[in-house]
């Protein structure tokens, strides 16, 4: 079932994430929404607290990118209860956006690497290093799950600049075309 996507301005964007419990009834059926969801409203990464429910989990498909990096073909994962443990200090610039911020994309610098570990759908441990598009676009999911949103590692005068869009978004004043929530 497609869900709908809650839109910056939805408390549940700025709330810290619990952790998922081991014996989450319903969890096969959410990972098949989020995917869903994030298919019909053609995202590459989607948080469980864009969709309204607080949990420590995101899922990404990265095949999109497998033009640029041929590695990406296969990169369909869930992340549970995910923990990043080391960054690179090198930073990179990237082009972001979000489902949940309709409309915008900045330019946003984030570490180049990252180490993770994870559980996935089957509560398996997993450790792993990712860079390019995976560090990016876990880093950007990462940060959905204690309640951050891309925009926040703007620059001080980059955010003042974007404050009135922002708000413009938070009141409703937006277009998507998938379906969307403010609260
Ligand atoms: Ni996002």
């Amino acid at each position: 079932m497609i869900r709908s996507i809650h839109v910056h301005g939805s408390p549940v964007l700025r709330q810290q994430a619990d952790e998922v419990p081991r014996d989450h009834a319903d969890l096969p059926q959410l990972l098949a929404d989020m995917y869903e969801t994030m298919y019909a409203s053609g995202g590459i990464g989607l948080a469980a607290p864009q969709v309204g429910v607080p949990l420590r989990l995101f899922v990404v498909d990265l095949s999109p990118y497998a033009d640029e990096e041929p590695a990406l073909l296969d990169m369909k994962k869930v992340f549970i209860n995910p923990e990043i443990y080391d960054e690179s200090d090198e930073e990179v610039l990237m082009n972001e956006g979000c489902l949940s911020i309709p409309g915008l994309t900045e330019d946003v610098y984030r570490p180049e690497k990252i180490r993770l570990r994870w559980l996935d759908e089957n509560f398996e441990p997993h450790d792993a290093e990712f860079d390019g598009h995976a560090s990016r676009v876990i880093q950007h999911e990462y940060d959905h799950l204690v309640g951050k949103i891309y925009t926040d590692h703007l620059s001080m005068l980059r955010r003042t600049l974007l404050r009135g869009r922002l708000s413009a978004i938070a009141r409703g004043d937006y277009t998507a075309k998938y379906k969307t929530k403010q609260k």
